[in-house]
């Protein structure tokens, strides 16, 4: 079995890790921090469509000095073929990149395929499981522009029950003690309470949770996750965030998004001008914080283990 840090959830983590890493990112951004690290090329295999988080990646490991080779989507590929995902992932963990980045649906075992190698790993979006690097970007920005996260009031509003950034935010606001709070159609809810979103709050009308909250995150309605299909034509008005549902807002609050948003649906175009919105501030983060990880997991990994 690896010792091999695996970065598949935040669950182990603590918050001076965490810390340590965010401050490392601060460094990268204020330095504007470039290296040449000399270790073999990064694997970066996205099965599952991608712009931000891909690009992002590629964008730090090029900051990092480090070459990154890209699997995007089957075609082209032996998968068209039949092989598994698994034994794809195997053939190229033989080829010994110095890491390996995935994006994947929740069938993949990602767990247990990376406790079988001795290459250290980043999820980059699993499924509905979890998106460890999107939540802590957000809650990097958070920390950018309120300082500090202890306490602060985090609404998400939308599809929740599809969401693996609030997957991955459940566990990083018990690691960072920020209030976690969700509302949206019954149907985009938890289908149940569990240990893990327990300690959510739920909130009937947007605008109850909208004046609760110090930063909103609105979600994308993830249609292609719904068994059945959803009409959006009223989604914005009942649950989106647009200028009147917004003066519900305190003024130093935040409004987020992990993109990528369905324009007119969780947000209007006015509501991404509005000077509380910090969704493109998200992505620039997402690249120091990336940055941040890859050199740690490759530099310091007992840091993170
Ligand atoms: N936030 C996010 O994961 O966006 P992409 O799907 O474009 O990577």
């Amino acid at each position: 079995m690896s010792t091999f840090p695996a970065f598949i959830d935040l669950k182990k983590l603590t918050e001076k890790q965490i810390l340590r890493l965010f401050s490392l990112a601060q460094q990268i951004e204020k330095t504007d921090q470039m290296e040449e690290l000399k270790v073999a090329p990064v694997a970066l295999l996205f099965f599952e469509p991608s712009t931000r988080t891909r690009f992002s990646f590629e964008m730090s490991c090029g900051r990092l000095g480090l070459r990154s080779i890209l699997l995007s989507g089957k075609a082209g590929t032996s998968l068209e073929k039949g092989e598994t995902l698994e034994d794809t992932i195997l053939n190229i963990a033989a080829m010994k990149p110095s890491l390996i980045v995935t994006r994947a649906d929740d069938e993949l075992a990602m767990p247990a395929i990376a406790s079988t190698l001795r290459i250290p790993w980043i999820n980059a979006g699993w499924g509905k499981r979890g998106h460890p690097t999107q939540a802590l970007l957000d809650a990097l920005t958070m920390q950018k522009f309120l300082g500090r996260l202890h306490d602060k009031k985090v609404l998400f509003i939308g599809d929740v029950r599809h969401s693996r950034v609030v997957a991955s935010h459940l566990e990083l606001s018990r690691i960072l003690n920020y209030q976690v709070g969700v509302c949206g159609p019954s149907e985009f809810l938890f289908s149940h309470r569990t240990e893990e979103n327990a300690h959510a709050k739920i909130f009937k009308t947007r605008e109850e949770g909208l004046k609760w909250a110090d930063v909103v995150v609105a979600l994308r309605v993830q249609n292609e996750r719904h068994e059945k299909q959803h009409q959006l034509n009223q989604y914005n008005s009942e649950w989106g965030l647009n200028e009147k549902s917004l003066t519900a807002l305190a003024a130093q609050s935040l409004i987020l998004h992990p993109g990528p948003i369905n324009q007119g649906v969780e947000m209007t175009s006015q509501a991404l001008k509005d000077s509380r919105c910090h969704v493109l501030e998200q992505v620039t983060q997402g690249v120091f914080l990336r940055q941040a990880l890859i050199k740690t997991l490759l530099q310091e990994p007992g840091d993170l283990s």
